[in-house]
């Protein structure tokens, strides 16, 4: 199992001593929630904090935007050095343009769920995406309770993928724990995001080592 800690339930007030400590884990992402206040009912933290973790980090930037018009973003979002630019399917009007423009400016395409959002809804561009994000909790906090019809959509998107040869990675974020992570694994799940699990623990480097060792 790959996984990608989230970011959100780092202590702000002290990120280095954070990152230092992803870096010496086997995480193999770093997840970054960007929220704007109007697509989520919450603000996280923009790209000038991006660019100092940045600076830190040693694993890829994992970014999932929660915000309206990512397209307007795409080149800052790059600046930051994102290895994955992570869309929400609900904000993006014209999802195929959006994609080809994030494949243009270098980094991986992904696009994100919400719990409602049926996997159908992505039939006719899984075979251009490099991920796709369910969300396990509606987007904007971290701390939710893991939704159990995740599991569900979980193994329909690992149909989908596996029905049309697509190469799309599955990745899961909200409310992913030990118990939930094994669900996830048997349904299909490549990457577990983990916000409050990995950073709210004594310690976390455990927490990532238990969901690393997951299997499907
Ligand atoms: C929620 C964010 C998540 C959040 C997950 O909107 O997208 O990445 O950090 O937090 P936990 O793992 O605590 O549910
Ligand atoms: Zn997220």
């Amino acid at each position: 199992m790959k996984v990608s800690p989230s970011l959100l339930s780092a202590n702000f007030a002290n990120l280095t001593p954070e990152i230092e400590m992803i870096n010496k884990s086997s995480a193999d992402y770093l997840h970054i929630d960007v929220m704007d206040g109007v697509f989520v009912p919450n603000i996280s933290f923009g790209f000038p904090v991006i660019k100092a973790v940045e600076k830190v980090c040693e694993k890829p930037l994992d970014v999932h935007l929660m915000i309206v018009e990512p397209d307007k973003w795409i080149s800052q979002v790059r600046d930051c050095g994102a290895w994955l630019m992570n869309v929400h399917y609900e904000a993006c009007t014209h999802l195929n343009s959006t994609v080809s423009r994030i494949h243009q400016a270098g980094m991986k395409a992904g696009v994100t769920l919400n719990p409602s959002t049926p996997v159908a809804m992505l039939e006719d561009i899984i075979e251009d995406v490099d991920l796709v994000l369910l969300m396990s909790v509606n987007p904007g906090f971290g701390g939710q309770a893991f939704i159990p019809n995740s599991i569900k959509k979980t193994r329909q998107l690992r149909h989908l993928i596996e029905s049309t040869g697509s190469k799309a990675l599955i990745e899961v974020d909200g409310g992913v724990n030990e118990s939930t992570g094994k669900e996830l694994a048997s349904a299909g799940a490549d990457i577990l995001v983990a916000g409050s699990y990995v950073f709210g623990a004594p310690d976390p480097i455990e927490r990532i080592n238990i969901l690393k060792s997951l299997c499907k």
